[in-house]
C-alpha cells in the first residue's frame, strides 16, 4: 500500500469559519509537567495530532497512567515511574521527547533519553538543556546512545545564563527548577507564549514562578507539587497558517478560538502586504480582496516572526508583486521547502538563510513532497492557489501537528481529500 497523500484542486478562494485547536506544543510541554507529581493531572484543549500520541506513549512507558477522557482531554498520573530512562525508539520521533529529562531529574534524581528526532530543519544541538542541569548541580554525561543526568542529593537553584533563548532549553531548566533547593534565575530565556503557559500551569501546581514570557524567570523552588486541572492555549502556528491559507487565495474567513495577541508578528507583516485582519475577542476576521504587496521578512524568536510560519509566508508572498525576501534567523536549514515550491512554479531562489521571491507568479499543480510539518504546511498553501491538481507526498509530517487539516480546510471550501 502507498502512503497516504493529500490531493488538492486548487483554485477556491476560503470562505467560511475555521476553529483553532490547542496549542501542539504547549500540550506537549503541559503533559511532561505531570511527571513532576505523583497526584493526577487534567490537561484540556490537547489537539488530537500524531506528536501527541507519540508523548503519551513516552509517559506511559516510563509508568505512567493516562487515560483518555475525550478527543482532546487527558487524565495522567506518574505516580509511579517503571524507568528513568525515555524510550528510544518513541524518542526518535519528536524532539520534545527531551523534555522528560528535566521533570524527572527535579523529581527522582536521575534521568536518561536518547538524542530526540524532530524536522530535518537544521542542527538542533541540546547543549542549552545539558548546560542548564549543570548549572543546577547535576552530573551530566554521554553514555552511547543516550544523555544521562544524575542529582542523587536534588538540585541547586542558582543563575543559569542560556548560550541562546532555547524554547525548549529553557523549558528544560524551569521544569528541573521548579523542584530545586533555593532559587533559579533564568538569564536570556526564551519569551513564547507557550513557556508562559507552562509557568502558569506549574504554578497551578504549586510551582513559584515568576516572569516567564520575559526574557528573565525567576523560580523559588518548592518540595513538592500537586495536581492541576488544565487547558492549553490555542496553537498560534495552526491559527496563522488558516490566516495565510485565506490570503493565498483571496479569500475571507473568521478564525476562532484564537488568541490574536500571540499573533502580532504575522498580522503586522500580513497588514504590509495588503491583507486586512480585524481583531474582537478570540476571533479574527481576515480578508484577501486586492491585490498583495512584497514584503521582508525576518524569522526570529519571539516576538519576532514565528520560524513556524516562515515556509507558509514564503507561499504567500509567491503570489505577491514584486520582490520579496525572508531572511529565517532561528534555524540554519529551513529553506529545503523552496525547492518543491519551485516545482508548483515559484520564482525563488535562495542564498544561505535568505530566500528571493519574485512574484506573482502563476502555480501550476503537480507531486511534491512535505519535508517536515510546516514545509508541508506551505506546500498544502502553495496548492490551494495553484491551478489544477497539486499531490502532496509524505503527509505524515502534517499529521504529526495539524489536526484535521483536510476537514477544516473543506469546510472553507477548499477541495482537498486524502487519497492512498
Ligand atoms: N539551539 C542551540 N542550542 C540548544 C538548543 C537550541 O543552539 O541547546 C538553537 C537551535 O540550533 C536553533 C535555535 O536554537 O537554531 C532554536 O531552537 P529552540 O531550542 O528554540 O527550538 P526547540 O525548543 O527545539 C521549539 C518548537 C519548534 C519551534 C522552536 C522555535 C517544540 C516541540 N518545538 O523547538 O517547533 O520551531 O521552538 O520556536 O516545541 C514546529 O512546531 O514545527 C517546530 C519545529
Amino acid at each position: 500500500m502507498f502512503p497516504e497523500r493529500y490531493r488538492i484542486e486548487g483554485g477556491r478562494r476560503l470562505e467560511g469559519t475555521v476553529a483553532i485547536s490547542g496549542s501542539k506544543n504547549a500540550a506537549l510541554y503541559a503533559l511532561s509537567a505531570c511527571l513532576l507529581t505523583g497526584e493526577e493531572c487534567v490537561i484540556r484543549n490537547v489537539p488530537a495530532i500524531g506528536d501527541i500520541e507519540f508523548m503519551v506513549a513516552i509517559l506511559q512507558r516510563l509508568g505512567a497512567r493516562v487515560e483518555r477522557c475525550g478527543p482532546h482531554e487527558f487524565r495522567i498520573a506518574a505516580t509511579k515511574i517503571a524507568t528513568y530512562e525515555a524510550p528510544a525508539e518513541l524518542v526518535v520521533h519528536l524532539r520534545a521527547s527531551f523534555l522528560v529529562m528535566g521533570p524527572l531529574l527535579a523529581r527522582f534524581g536521575q534521568a536518561a533519553c536518547p538524542p530526540p528526532g524532530g524536522d530535518v530543519i537544521g542542527l538542533r544541538p541540546l547543549d542549552v538543556h545539558l548546560a542548564g542541569f549543570r548549572a543546577l548541580g547535576a552530573r551530566v554525561y554521554r553514555r552511547r546512545d543516550d544523555f544521562a543526568a544524575e542529582a542523587p542529593q536534588g538540585l541547586r537553584g542558582t543563575g543559569v545564563f542560556l548560550d541562546y533563548p532555547s524554547v525548549m532549553g529553557t523549558l528544560n531548566v524551569m521544569l528541573a527548577a521548579c523542584l530545586a533547593k533555593g532559587t533559579t534565575t533564568i538569564y536570556n530565556a526564551a519569551a513564547e507564549p507557550e513557556i508562559a503557559d507552562l509557568a502558569q500551569m506549574l504554578n497551578s501546581m504549586g510551582a513559584r514562578i515568576h516572569g516567564a514570557g520575559n526574557h528573565t524567570v525567576i523560580i523559588e523552588g518548592v518540595p513538592e507539587l500537586h495536581g492541576t486541572e488544565w487547558t492549553v492555549i490555542p496553537d498560534r502556528i495552526e491559527a496563522g497558517t488558516y490566516i495565510i491559507a485565506t490570503a493565498i487565495t483571496g479569500g475571507e474567513a473568521e478564525v476562532t478560538n484564537a488568541e490574536p495577541s500571540h499573533l502580532q508578528s504575522l498580522l503586522a507583516k500580513l497588514q504590509e502586504t495588503g491583507v486586512q485582519i480585524e481583531t474582537t475577542g478570540r476571533t479574527l476576521v481576515v480578508r484577501a480582496n486586492g491585490p498583495l504587496r512584497a514584503i521582508s521578512v525576518q524569522a526570529l524568536p519571539y516576538p519576532g516572526f514565528a520560524t513556524d510560519l516562515q515556509a507558509p509566508m514564503g507561499a504567500l508572498l509567491t503570489q505577491a508583486e514584486g520582490v520579496s525576501f525572508i531572511h529565517e534567523r532561528v534555524y540554519d536549514n529551513r529553506l529545503l521547502y523552496v525547492g518543491e515550491l519551485r516545482k508548483l512554479g515559484a520564482e525563488v531562489v535562495t542564498a544561505g538563510s535568505t530566500a528571493v521571491i519574485s512574484g506573482p507568479t502563476r502555480l501550476q499543480g503537480t507531486m511534491v513532497r512535505a519535508l517536515d510539518i510546516r514545509a508541508g504546511a506551505a506546500l498544502v498553501l502553495a496548492g490551494l492557489a495553484a491551478e489544477g491538481c497539486t499531490e502532496i507526498a509524505d503527509i505524515f509530517h502534517l499529521d504529526r501537528g495539524y489536526e484535521r487539516l483536510a476537514e477544516k480546510l473543506s469546510q472553507l471550501g477548499a477541495v482537498i481529500e486524502r487519497i492512498a
